[in-house]
């Protein structure tokens, strides 16, 4: 099949003007013809993740935008304040695609054996640029999913899931015997929440609200530490000494919770130490800082002995490290769990045109619990949001 009948194709674009201006856009591209080993997917659902957001609006305030025109001729225009844009240089005037993974339908396929092999078939995909109506890809990039699987439930496939048992992996390369995670309610940790209960590993779960800390508790967590409590760090150090835990992963990054981890790490070690020690116990205790956020600096309060390390952590690096035969591994659990440990719940399905619209913005962006927008490019433009489509309300307002 070639592409001669579907010429263009929308395509959502992130530009940041020298001006300081953010603008986003539906931009109608050329759709190429295949080359020998790629394939074009028909994109039928892509998520909005944190890190899609940082793509998405550079560091300008979703809050402050403004649109105008109407369904494929929305733009979305918002300031970036003057202190924020040094960060961004590289971008400036760049028309950018945006959307890590997705998946959808092929379409059209080179004439290579593994490209023309897919050819109709339901696929995920990811490495940049799927907020688009047509996705050009190598064949090798795209993972076939299994019967009855629609683009919504196999569109986050890679990502998230990924990152979770990747933390499981990195626990057991590094010689620790139980894990620490943070903003733990997220939809990542819910997923590491279901893998650390099916391969019974010690997880302490942080938190930040007691509605979080019942939905975890709800779902099978026996350590889960509420920030907001004032017995926060007491309760952190029980839950450390009942684990054992030496390694954590941290997604907020900025303020002192590494800090605390690493703290309550050190005196539930001491707790069972045979003497004093001015430099601390020997044993490494490990945060990784895996996402931001929490955009302000990491406050490091010394008081936990120096056998540590706080570094940051990408799941492509993590992923080009253990190599191709253990990503493998690790994507074939997803593949049999996709619709148990790694299902991810979403708010709305929303167009591309709504995915430019103010109200619905303020909404996507506000990375909060269960509150995960999925964009449908093949949305006619003037639908309006449906949330129906996910029959599942959100897990917390
Ligand atoms: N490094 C990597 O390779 C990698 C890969 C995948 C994911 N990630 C990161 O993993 C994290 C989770 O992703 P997700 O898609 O699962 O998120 P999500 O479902 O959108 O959930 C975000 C969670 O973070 C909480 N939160 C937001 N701002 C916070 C803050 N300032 N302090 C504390 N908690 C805060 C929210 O709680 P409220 O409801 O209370 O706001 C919510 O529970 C993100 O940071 C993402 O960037 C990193």
């Amino acid at each position: 099949m070639s592409t001669s009948e579907i010429r263009t194709g929308l395509q959502l674009r992130s530009l940041v003007k020298g001006s300081g201006e953010l603008e986003l856009s539906l931009v109608n591209a050329a759709v190429p013809e295949p080359l020998a080993d790629e394939v074009i997917i028909r994109v039928e659902a892509t998520p909005i993740n944190p890190s899609d957001l940082g793509l998405l609006f550079a560091a300008a305030d979703p809050n402050t935008a403004t649109a105008s025109g109407k369904g494929a001729g929305t733009v979305l225009t918002a300031r970036i304040p003057e202190e924020a844009t040094w960060g961004i240089k590289a971008r400036l005037d760049q028309s950018m695609l945006v959307g890590n993974e997705g998946a959808g339908i092929v379409v059209a396929a080179g004439s290579a054996a593994p490209a023309a092999a897919l050819l109709g078939k339901t696929v995920a995909t990811f490495g940049g640029g799927m907020y688009v109506q047509y996705h050009a890809t190598q064949a090798s990039r795209c993972v076939v999913l299994p019967p009855g699987t629609s683009p919504a439930e196999g569109a986050a496939i890679f990502i998230n899931p990924m990152t979770a048992l990747s933390m499981v992996d990195v626990m057991r390369r590094e010689g620790h015997t139980a894990l620490v995670h943070t903003a733990a309610a997220s939809s990542l940790g819910q997923m590491l929440n279901r893998i650390c209960l099916a391969d019974n590993i010690g997880l302490v779960n942080i938190v930040r609200s007691r509605a979080q800390l019942e939905l975890l508790r709800g779902m099978g967590a026996a350590h889960v530490c509420d920030s907001s409590a004032t017995t926060f760090q007491q309760d952190l150090t029980e839950a450390l000494q009942s684990t054992g835990a030496t390694l954590a992963f941290d997604a907020i990054g900025g303020g002192t919770l590494a800090s605390q981890i690493l703290t309550g790490m050190e005196s539930a070690i001491n707790r069972s130490a045979k003497g004093y020690s001015r430099y601390g116990s020997a044993t490494h205790k490990q945060v990784y800082l895996y996402g931001t956020l929490d955009t302000g600096p990491t406050v490091l309060k010394r008081n936990f002995g120096l056998a540590f390390g706080v570094g940051g952590w990408l799941l492509t690096q993590y992923l080009a490290k253990i190599g191709p035969a253990a990503t493998a591994a690790l994507q074939a659990r997803v593949l049999a769990e996709l619709k148990t440990t790694f299902a991810c719940r979403y708010t709305r399905e929303i167009s591309l045109a709504e995915a430019l619209q103010p109200e619905l913005v303020a909404l996507y962006s506000r990375r909060s619990t269960g509150g995960k927008y999925l964009i449908n490019p093949a949305r006619p433009m003037d639908a309006s949001p449906d949330a129906t489509v996910r029959p599942e309300p959100p897990l917390l307002s």
